[in-house]
């Protein structure tokens, strides 16, 4: 026993090592990653996104909206941003997509930015998790240090894309939605917070405003809807502001909204007024987060961490696209 398998052995832990090491440093992602390679990624996609707004007040909440439909569709890996093409079947045609998803342009925007700074260096999939942030900071949001290092998958989704959260799901697929990516409760009322800004199209809440309305539909408000979004033809893609109170601002008023049945999503007031004791789970913390903005910054801040680190693909695996529309090489 011993000295003549020693050296192999010790040779071949120190190899272990070596890879275990490697293997984890491939599957985390860090704030610095681009340190070296891209200094001011930051800067850079802060600047497209603060000129993009001057004409477009809303694409802070569109570019919010585009980094969880790219995480919850084969993770955060920018296969939403791919265009349809013989290869692939484009998740933006899918349902939740279609004619609803914006701020693909402004990502392209970023994208040459970057592409001119530090070429073939940050993935579309970071550029959607960067994005977000600095959306959300723009709005007014928390602030929160973007994990990156993901690469771009080659690859689209689209009947993954048609499965994303829907806002006439019932409470339990939505919340099995978010649990199967490892997202809970407190994460899942913390990010549908996002709707303190942004638009809906009353395609998505007529559906609320029929004869027998949603019960959990303050009257007032039903009225108002009713006016704004009536079911005859021609009024689908009118936009309505997804929080009344401050549409534009990143606050906690969104919870305001629903402990007063103001929720415009019958996703939103949902987690409040599910009957049955359906919503026990999650009308406790609707209450926190109105209570305190700052308890509920802290836990969004949480919740679009975790949400960023859904399967991303590191190391060797998948590209850096150069389009984010297409893959490499087509
Ligand atoms: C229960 C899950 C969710 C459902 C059912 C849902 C559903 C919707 C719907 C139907 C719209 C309106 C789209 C349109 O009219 O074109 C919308 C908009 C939006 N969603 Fe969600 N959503 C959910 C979760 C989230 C999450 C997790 C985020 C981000 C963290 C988010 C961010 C947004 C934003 C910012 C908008 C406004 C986009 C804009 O104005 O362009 N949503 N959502
Ligand atoms: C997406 O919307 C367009 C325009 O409304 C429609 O023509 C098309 O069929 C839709 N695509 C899918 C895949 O449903």
């Amino acid at each position: 026993m011993g000295s003549p398998s020693a050296v192999p052995v010790a040779a071949l832990s120190l190899a272990l090592c070596a890879l275990l090491a490697a293997v984890s440093r491939a599957q985390q992602l860090s704030p610095a990653f681009y340190d070296g390679s891209c200094p001011h990624v930051d800067d850079t996609a802060r600047r497209v996104i603060q000129e993009a707004r001057v004409a477009d007040p809303r694409i802070l909440a569109s570019l919010v909206r585009l980094q969880f439909h790219d995480c919850f569709v084969n993770g955060c890996d920018g296969s939403l941003l791919l265009d349809d093409s013989p290869a692939v079947r484009s998740e933006k045609n899918a349902a939740p997509n279609n004619n609803s998803a914006r701020g693909f342009p402004v990502v392209d925007d970023i994208k040459a930015a970057l592409e001119h700074a530090c070429p073939g260096i940050v993935s579309c999939a970071d550029i959607l998790a960067l994005a977000a942030e600095i959306s959300v900071e723009l709005a007014g949001g928390p602030y929160w240090r973007v994990m990156l290092g993901r690469r771009d998958a080659t690859t689209a989704n689209f009947e993954g894309a048609d499965n994303l959260p829907g806002p006439t799901d019932a409470l339990g697929v939505l919340r099995e939605k978010f649990a199967s990516l490892g997202l809970d409760d407190t994460d899942f009322v913390a990010l549908q917070g996002a709707h303190t800004i942004g638009r809906a199209q009353c395609r998505f809440v007529q559906d609320r405003l029929a004869e027998q309305p949603d019960p959990a539909l303050d009257r007032e408000f039903l009225s108002a809807l009713r006016q704004f979004c009536p079911a005859s033809a021609g009024v689908d893609e009118r936009l309505n502001n997804l929080d009344p109170a401050t549409p534009d601002a990143f606050d906690n008023s969104y919870y305001v909204n629903i402990l007063r049945n103001r929720g415009l999503l019958r996703s939103d007031q949902a987690m409040l007024s599910v009957p049955d004791g359906a919503a026990a789970a999650t009308a406790p913390i609707v209450g926190r987060f109105a209570d305190s903005e700052a308890d509920f910054f802290r836990s969004f801040a949480t919740a679009m961490i975790k949400m960023g680190n859904i399967a991303p693909l590191t190391g060797d695996m998948g590209e850096v696209r150069r389009h984010c529309r297409v893959v490499n090489q087509s």
